[in-house]
This record gives C-alpha cells, sequence and structure tokens, in this order.
C-alpha cells in the first residue's frame, strides 16, 4: 500500500519503469523536517536558515539541527540550479 503523500517516504520510477520507495531523511526531529521539505522550501524561495525556520520551524527549538540545516539548504539549492553536489 502506498503511503500518504505527507508521509517521507517517497515513491521513484527507475529506468525499468517499476517504482520503488525511498526514505526522506529527518534533518529536523523537533519539527519534523525532512530533506524534502527543504528541498521544497528552497524551490519555492527559501534561501536562508532564517527564513527556513519562519516556513518550517526547522532549527528554532533545540537548535542542534541547525549546521545539518544548513547543509541541506547548500544541497537545495544546488540541486534546484542542477548542479553536481559536493562531497
Ligand atoms: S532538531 Fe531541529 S530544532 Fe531540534
Amino acid at each position: 500500500m502506498a503511503p500518504a503523500l505527507d508521509s517521507p517516504q517517497i515513491a521513484f520510477c527507475n529506468a525499468n519503469c517499476s517504482y520503488y520507495w525511498m526514505q526522506a531523511v529527518y534533518v529536523c526531529v523537533c519539527n519534523g523536517v525532512t530533506d524534502r521539505d527543504i528541498q521544497r522550501a528552497v524551490d519555492e524561495g527559501c534561501d536562508s536558515l532564517d527564513a527556513l525556520a519562519a516556513r518550517t520551524g526547522c532549527g528554532s527549538t533545540c537548535g542542534c539541527c541547525r549546521e545539518y540545516a544548513e547543509e541541506a539548504i547548500l544541497q537545495a539549492k544546488s540541486k534546484s540550479l542542477g548542479l553536481p553536489i559536493a562531497a
């Protein structure tokens, strides 16, 4: 059974057009923000941690995710621009 749309699991279609599920990664546990939420926020104009926090709450509770959230924002920006992601 397919998970609900708000679930952190995402369906992808591979080269053989069969679907597989990929687990999203929680970046902010306090506020339930995943890497996919951050990608969506960046795609819709969030360009800083403050903007992300205002939109999703990410990093605004205990704050221990802020470093990872900033990294996720940079990766999301790279994806949005079609740039390779640095390791
Ligand atoms: S884990 Fe993000 S604010 Fe606590």
